[in-house]
């Protein structure tokens, strides 16, 4: 069994445990107390067996799919648990992958104002990424996550078999992040001592599925490292985004189809190195590097259909635009990236190429 912990110095603590079979073994690691869980239709028909161990008038099960996470099913399950005379001891189950997790997140922080959390991540972005670090929310009409609140769980269980079910679209989703993390290791921790780029590098990529509880484990405490630093997203906290500024034109033109949120990320972190190469600050050799490793592993293997123009237009409508110019991580060496707030659009232009 792993155990990573976050505690930071407003005295919030996150224990992390990663040990396979969890989903069986999981109330070693409850109390003697109330417990509602909120899951999806997917996963309690995947996994019966783990949602029969509550009290079914406790379990609160939402419809599957990022067009559910919005203020209609946040107020169905905090109904729900109203309903059932939820109490301030009690404690909320998030057993699913991002979508669930955030959701059931808010409504942790905000039912009574405020019961203990415990996720239970199901897919490899929410165990490397989303459970990690008490981000949670909602979208608005408006746009995505715009409604949430940072608000840590007590307990994240994480039981790497759970993927097993995983399709290999969603798994992707993941993976993306999982190379993410291996390009800012060193700017996560110094002292890390991971190595995920040379992991990965010697890693057969069939081989991958045998390596999840070495790779979770690795960007758990990664992102353990980064949120400890910086739980509120300063600067530090920034450099998760690594290929997202790119990223979300591309996912916004495919129409959030086809491309995984993965893949979209992988391609933002080519686009990024190439800008990084073009302007000297890495060299042709890392950048090689960087657009080898994502091949191997099937990230960018896609090819994006887009208009530069419309790329550039919609990266400057981000929210990190600032006197036309873009915020914009770029790699500076292996594993480290820093963050540039004078990147414009010509620049930009010309990585696309
Ligand atoms: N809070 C954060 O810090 C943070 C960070 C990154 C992303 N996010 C959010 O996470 C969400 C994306 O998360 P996601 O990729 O996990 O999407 P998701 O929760 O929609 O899950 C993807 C699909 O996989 C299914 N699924 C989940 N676990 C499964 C399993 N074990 N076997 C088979 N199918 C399974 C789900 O039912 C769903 O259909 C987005 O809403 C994003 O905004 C949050
Ligand atoms: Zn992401």
């Amino acid at each position: 069994m792993d155990k990573i912990i976050i505690s930071t110095s407003e005295n919030i603590k996150s224990e992390i445990f990663i040990e396979d079979d969890l989903r069986n073994t999981f109330q070693e690691y409850l109390e003697d107390k109330k417990y509602f869980l909120i899951t999806n239709t997917k996963l309690a028909k995947l996994y019966p067996g783990f949602i029969y161990k509550f009290n079914k008038n406790r379990v609160i099960i939402i419809k599957d799919g990022e067009k559910y996470k919005n203020i209609k099913t946040f107020e169905y399950i905090i109904n729900k648990l109203l309903e059932q005379k939820i109490e301030r001891k009690d404690s909320i189950i998030a057993f699913g992958g991002g979508v669930v997790g955030d959701l059931a997140g808010y409504v942790a922080s905000s039912v009574l104002r405020g019961v203990e959390l415990i996720q239970m991540p199901t897919t490899l972005l929410a165990m490397c990424d989303s459970a990690i670090g008490g981000k949670t929310g909602f979208n608005s009409k408006y746009g995505k996550n715009l409604i949430g609140s940072f608000y840590c769980a007590n307990k994240i269980l994480i039981d790497p078999q759970l993927l097993n079910t995983l399709n290999i679209y969603q798994f992707k989703c993941g993976l993306g992040e999982v190379l993410k993390y291996a390009f800012i290791e060193k700017s996560c921790n110094k002292f890390s001592e991971f190595n995920l780029i040379d992991f990965l590098k010697e890693n057969q990529k069939e081989d991958l599925k045998n390596q999840l509880k070495f790779i979770i484990k690795a960007c758990v405490s990664l992102k353990a490292n980064v949120v400890t630093n910086d739980r509120l997203e300063g600067d530090l906290r920034k450099i998760l985004n690594f290929g997202h500024t790119y990223a979300h034109p591309f996912e916004a033109l495919s129409n959030y189809k086809g491309l995984s949120h993965g893949e979209a990320v992988a391609h933002g972190i080519k686009y990024a190195s190439k800008l990084a190469m073009i302007k000297g600050i890495i060299n042709e050799d890392y950048y090689n590097q960087i657009v080898l490793l994502l091949k191997k592993y099937e990230l960018i293997n896609k090819k994006l259909k887009f208009k530069k123009e419309e790329v550039v237009k919609l990266m400057m409508h981000d929210k990190k635009v600032e006197n036309s110019k873009i915020n914009l991580l770029l790699p500076i060496a292996p594993s480290e990236v820093a963050l540039f707030d004078n990147i414009d659009s010509p620049s930009i232009e010309a990585s696309l190429l």
